[in-house]
């Protein structure tokens, strides 16, 4: 079945959103380093936006998780597919997120990450459907709260497709 794409979000005001963020970030930690910590795949387009606009100094890194469940929705049994490459001890750590749906994923994640000795860690979303959620996340940034639509571009796929997309767009059927 062929889908079709509805813009909800333009590129136009994602950027400005996104610097609206950076500033956010950069005033937040004045005089200090941030080290952003990016969830693949989804999270690297945002991530790489917002890193050119924050202006404290910052280091980057990845990871690579898997949720088991369907193709729309998580099970909160979170996988390990790539780990950080460095340690996170003593550093201002903000994980950079796609989306925040049912919460699982990033609950189980944050866990795991503030387990390893962070002076600590904040979240950074672009997207949040809060009516969707099921386990409760605190989201330190949040791009944009979206209605419960399955959405795509900037990162964020259907079946693997559309993360390519300058904008964000509800996929339809019909
Ligand atoms: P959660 O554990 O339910 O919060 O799942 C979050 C993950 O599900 C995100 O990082 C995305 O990979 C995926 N996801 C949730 N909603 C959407 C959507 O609307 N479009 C694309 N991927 C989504
Ligand atoms: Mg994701």
């Amino acid at each position: 079945m062929a889908e079709r794409i509805e813009v909800l979000l333009t590129e136009e005001e994602i950027d400005k959103r996104i610097q609206e963020i950076g500033n956010q970030i950069s005033q937040d930690y004045a005089g200090k380093q941030v080290h952003l910590v990016c969830v693949l795949k989804g999270g690297s387009f945002f991530m790489c936006e917002l890193a050119k606009r924050i202006t404290v100094p910052v280091s980057i890194d990845f990871m690579s998780v898997s949720s088991y469940g369907g193709d729309t929705e998580s099970s909160g049994v979170v996988r390990i597919v790539k780990d950080l490459d460095e340690p996170l001890a003593d550093r201002h750590v903000i994980v950079i997120e796609d989306i925040v749906d049912s919460g699982r994923t990033l609950s189980y994640l944050l866990d795991m990450l503030r387990s390893r000795g962070p002076l600590d860690v904040r979240l950074c979303t672009l997207l949040d459907k809060p009516d969707r959620r099921v386990v409760d996340v605190k989201v330190d940034y949040t791009g944009f709260e979206i209605p419960d639509e399955f959405v795509v571009g900037y990162g964020l796929d259907y079946d693997q497709k559309y993360r390519n997309l300058p904008y964000i767009g509800m996929v339809k059927f019909d």
